[in-house]
């Protein structure tokens, strides 16, 4: 059935494709037919999991930047999945980066993007996540404005999480992505350190207020060198982060030279991540030592890929790109299989 829709889906640009994928879902979410569609696709619950405080009905979730605004929240559920990752957005609305600005590299079931962000700001999300009757866990990521100097970066965080925080189930730190200038800076040094303390500090503050913690988690690249994630890991521990996604897309093209569209500007992910990403989460796992959970993210595209994430020592899934090239079956096989 998948191959069908995806045929129609492939005759489009990638973003329109994308874009008729999120309001078709969105669509189906507020109607009875996202009952239908549950039913058809007969996603089995899946395994329970607890994992940063937060009961998550099953380990497999989906990644940001599928459903920027939080448009298509119960749609997306329909498809069985535990937990559901809604932006990255920004304190105010922005355009992004020019069209066209997402690519596929179909040979290798890759996707390229340098979307920049384009959202319709945190107060519109908002609004979108109150309204969902979603019964999984949300994840509302959050970064910053283009126009925001990366020096001010952290008062749009901070602005954010103030915003987010008593909507989300957890709350994820973008400063992974390749399509904001400066942005993965964010990453190293003292300004990470910087930043994560101001949040920590906030977020003990919004307990406080809201009586009740919402954890943080913090989105990282795959790109940094051997040093750069031994020192990441340790700023983490330091700040007590409650948990790591690992990872966002990559800027190497190491995987898929030579092909159609590897030159385009931008993040790589699905496929030709898988290896690179879970790379990353076994060298994290051996710094953490299970002290901050991982949630894994970067070319699942199979059972075996997912196990060999769990195996690395991720602890929760995240997939986008292997639901673009297989369907909700993949999610289907996901949450049966993983455990
Ligand atoms: C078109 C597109 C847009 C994305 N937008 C975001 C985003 O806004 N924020 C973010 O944290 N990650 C974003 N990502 C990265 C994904 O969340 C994910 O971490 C990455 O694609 C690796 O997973 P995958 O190979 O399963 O897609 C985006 C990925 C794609 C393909």
């Amino acid at each position: 059935m998948y191959s069908f829709v995806k045929k129609g889906l492939f005759s489009l640009d990638a973003e329109r494709a994308h874009d008729f994928t999120v309001k078709t879902l969105g669509i189906i979410g507020k109607t009875p037919a996202k009952y239908v569609l549950q039913t058809a696709l007969c996603c089995p619950p899946g395994t329970e999991k607890v994992c940063m405080g937060i009961r998550f009905k099953n380990p497999i979730g989906l990644a940001a930047g599928a459903d920027k605004n939080g448009d298509a929240i119960d749609g997306f559920g329909a498809l069985g999945f535990g937990f559901i990752e809604v932006g990255t957005v920004t304190p105010l609305a922005q355009d992004g980066n020019p069209k066209p600005r997402q690519f596929r590299l179909q040979a290798a079931e890759g996707i390229i993007n340098r979307n920049g962000f384009n959202n319709f700001g945190v107060d519109y999300l908002v609004e979108n996540v109150k309204k969902a009757r979603y019964d999984g866990v949300i994840g509302i990521n959050i970064g910053k404005n283009t126009t925001t100097s990366v020096e001010n970066g952290k008062a749009d965080y901070i602005y954010c999480l103030n915003k987010v925080y008593n909507h989300a189930g957890y709350i994820t730190i973008n400063i992974s992505s390749p399509n904001s200038p400066g942005l993965r800076s964010l990453q190293y040094g003292e300004a990470l350190d910087d930043l994560l303390q101001a949040l920590k500090a906030r977020q003990t503050e919004l307990a406080d207020y809201y009586n009740k913690y919402v954890p943080i988690t913090v989105k990282i690249a795959p790109d940094q060198t051997e040093a750069e994630l031994v020192q990441i890991a340790d700023t983490l521990r330091r700040h007590k982060m409650d948990g790591v996604i690992a990872t966002n897309t990559t800027i190497s093209r190491d995987s898929v030279s030579g092909l159609p569209n590897a030159e385009q500007q931008g993040g790589l992910s699905g496929k030709p991540l898988q290896p690179l990403s879970t790379q990353i989460i076994r060298r994290l796992h051996q710094e953490l030592k299970g002290d901050i959970p991982i949630i894994g993210s970067g070319g699942i595209d199979s059972l075996t890929d997912g196990q060999c994430k769990i195996a690395a020592g991720a602890e929760l899934l995240q997939l986008y790109s292997g639901l673009i090239y297989h369907g909700p079956q993949l999610v289907k096989a996901l949450v049966a299989g993983i455990r």
